[in-house]
């Protein structure tokens, strides 16, 4: 293979998959931990924290608020850091635009944040960020009382944020199902004037109600789990300094699973994976595609936010296709695009109804994965918002294109271990968004 650091990679078919892997720390709650160690007074320790660049990104808009961010201990892809914060009343206005990236958490988490910060500052981000929508966020953060303008009619960003505190608290239901959107309100509202209550048609990742529970602050929950539910948070609660520890990410777990799964030699060891009920789904998609995944619980981190933790050992298996319609989609935003690549060699076809949202990720995704996976020798067609992939596929290394989206370099490297030939994989550095050491891993496992 070549290095991931130049232009393209390739990745040649592996004999045998074997190995014992440590995921990076989970993003979406590295990202939570430093907000809300930005928002609680004194120091809060953050251990395993994922170390790609979307979560440096928010380590960087902490410092810029005004908190003392301290990295303690890296090993390449965790990072443990030390937060001390003022506090929420504490924080200042940023001396520059605060740099986002390539990162949508950093960018609508940090919204809500700001809304209930009586001071004005600016968003921003890579070409990829700045085609993402913000107009999800603008609606209830406004109706909050906070002043927000975007590029485009309110539509794309950058994004300047005008807060107030006190905010008004609201009764929101959000149009899109969005754990972005939900937490970016939820965090708004611990500035607000009264109990704030967002609702979503299907839910989504829980880690922000969680954490915030973890850290003194009631989350009330109503409904679900198949119909809409609400979450409540009252405002002008302290949020208090704790000490945490970040989980492995399962989105980056997903990769190996799927690996394991489809090759036909393999058996690989995942260590300490949070499996929290909300982030689990590819784990179950996979079983119900006949994957042989098998889940040894290894506890929960014991700090009070309770998210639950496994090793999961991974066996090659003959798959099959299934139906993914717009529940698993939410649940498994993420893990979309490999799971398309499990679709492309199981037996049979698979459907996937109402992914329209992976239209707005750090690439088009549907497109990304459909282009990549047909130049692999796959059929996959694209309806609107569905897909439908009739299996069966021997894949035959090709050229493929990330979009500069880490998801789709790493589907398309997985794939290049099964398909016959080489598999080139253009702009792959883009894995350390989520995954640094991501192909340092694919060279030990192939050993
Ligand atoms: C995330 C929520 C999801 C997901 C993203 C992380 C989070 O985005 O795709 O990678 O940490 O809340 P949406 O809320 O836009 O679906």
């Amino acid at each position: 293979m070549t290095a991931p650091g130049s232009d393209v990679a390739v990745v040649s078919a592996a004999a045998r998959l074997r190995g014992d892997l440590r995921l990076p720390g989970d993003k979406s709650i590295s990202h939570r931990a430093l907000l809300l160690a930005a928002l609680a007074t004194g120091e809060s320790r953050i251990a395993s924290a994922g170390d790609g660049a979307d979560v440096r990104s928010t380590a960087g808009i902490v410092r810029a608020l005004g908190a003392i961010v301290e990295r303690t201990r890296d090993d390449g892809r965790t990072v443990d850091y030390r937060v001390v914060s003022p506090g929420a009343d504490g924080l200042h206005a940023p001396a520059a635009t605060l740099d986002c990236g390539n990162s949508g958490t950093s960018l609508r988490l940090t919204s809500g944040v700001l809304a209930g910060l009586p001071f004005t500052s600016t968003l921003d981000g890579d070409d990829s960020l700045r085609g993402r929508p913000v107009a999800r966020i603008i609606e209830p953060l406004r109706r909050m009382g906070a002043a927000l303008n975007a590029r485009q009619n309110d539509s794309l960003p950058p994004l300047t944020v005008t807060g107030r505190s006190p905010l008004a608290a609201i009764d929101y239901a959000t149009p899109v199902p969005s754990a972005q959107v939900k937490s970016a309100v939820l965090l708004a509202g611990l500035r607000a004037d009264g109990r704030t209550t967002i609702t979503e048609s299907i839910a989504t990742r829980d880690h922000t109600e969680r954490m915030l529970r973890a850290r003194g602050v009631p989350v009330e929950r109503e409904g679900g789990p198949d119909g809409p539910v609400s979450w409540t948070v009252r405002g002008g609660l302290a949020v208090q300094a704790i000490d945490e520890r970040v989980p492995g990410d399962v989105s980056a777990a997903a990769f190996w699973l799927v690996a394991g799964s489809i090759h036909p030699d393999a058996e690989l060891v995942l260590h300490d994976v949070g499996v929290n009920p909300t982030r689990r789904a590819v784990i179950d998609l996979l079983r119900r595609m006949g994957a042989d995944i098998d889940e040894r619980p290894a506890g929960a981190v014991d700090d009070g936010v309770g998210e639950p933790l496994a090793d999961l050992v991974v066996r090659s298996a003959p798959l099959h296709g299934t139906d993914i319609g717009p529940a698993d989609v939410a649940a498994a935003i993420d893990e979309i695009p490999v799971l398309c690549l499990a679709a492309a060699v199981a037996d049979g076809t698979t459907t996937i109804r109402g992914a329209g949202e992976l239209r707005h990720k750090e690439s088009d995704r549907i497109a990304g994965i459909a282009t990549g996976l047909a130049a692999l020798g796959a059929s996959v067609e694209v309806d609107g918002d569905d897909l439908r992939i009739v299996g069966g596929a021997r894949l035959r290394g090709a050229a493929t294109d990330s979009l500069d989206d880490h998801r789709l370099a790493m589907t398309f490297a997985i794939a290049g271990l099964i398909a016959d030939g080489d598999t080139s994989i253009e702009r792959p550095g883009s894995a350390a968004i989520s995954y640094p050491g991501f192909f340092d891993d694919l060279e030990r496992v192939r050993a």
